[in-house]
């Protein structure tokens, strides 16, 4: 079973993607993790990030290993660890110059589609699983929050990982900005046939894992039925 879980920053998705898969005991993918190792690599080789060509080429030498686990992902990229470090302010603000160039996405794209083939069954998010990357996954949710608790839980979780020099406005303002980008990209490719969407404004981690346990056992009891009335 593929479940794809999309939304902009701060929505609850990578929480919720992680304990859904651990409740469902299926493996869970980070997609979001492969756009920031490549941001990484290119600001750390100097690697100009308006040359889309370099940009390419530079995610097609990349060996990018992810181990998502029910309480961690470990990213490793040309075989150093590059969890902590591609979570950083920095590297936040300069992905989404990287996500944009197609060739970096052709290239990820086909990694997380053979990924996907692979495993079989897995909860993956990022912003295009439901639409581009596995357009007949089982089950397709879109998470959203308002802007102001996007940014406070951003804020939490970077505090959380050691940033301390960073204040709750510049990640309302980095917050802003990404969604200014994301929404020219995304916002055609956020509401993929048959998803389901839940705003998680007003919900707990725990509420929103329960809303998704609930749509996959609905949806699993659903393709039950109809197995049994074929057989
Ligand atoms: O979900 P995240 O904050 O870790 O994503 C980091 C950046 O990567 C963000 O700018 C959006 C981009 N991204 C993308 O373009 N496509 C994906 N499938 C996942 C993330």
């Amino acid at each position: 079973m593929i479940i794809t879980i999309d939304g902009p920053a701060g929505s609850g998705k990578s929480t919720a993607a992680r304990k859904l898969a651990a409740a469902l005991e299926i493996p869970y993918l980070d997609t979001g993790a492969m756009y920031r190792a490549i941001a990484l690599k290119a600001l750390n080789t100097g690697t100009p990030l308006d040359d889309p060509d370099a940009l390419t080429e530079l995610a097609r030498d990349t060996r990018i290993e992810l181990d998502c686990g029910p309480t961690h992902v470990r990213v490793m990229m040309d075989g150093h660890d590059v969890s902590e470090a591609i979570r950083s302010m920095h590297v936040s603000e300069h992905t989404s110059a990287v996500a944009r160039v197609p060739g970096v996405r052709q290239v990820l794209v086909e990694k997380q589609r053979t990924i996907g083939r692979q495993l079989k069954s897995l909860v993956t998010e990022g912003r295009d699983q439901g639409s581009v990357v596995f357009p007949d996954a089982d089950v397709k949710f879109v998470l959203d929050a308002s802007d102001m608790k996007r940014a406070e839980r951003r804020y939490h979780e970077l505090l959380a990982d050691g940033e301390e020099q960073v204040t709750f406005d510049e990640v309302l303002e980095n917050i802003r900005q990404r969604d200014d980008n994301d929404r020219r990209q995304w916002a055609p490719l956020l509401a993929p046939g048959r998803s389901i969407r839940i705003d998680t404004t007003h919900m707990t981690i725990h509420e929103v894992v329960e809303r998704l346990l609930e749509e996959v056992r609905n949806r699993q009891a659903a393709e039950a039925k109809v197995l049994s009335a074929k057989s």
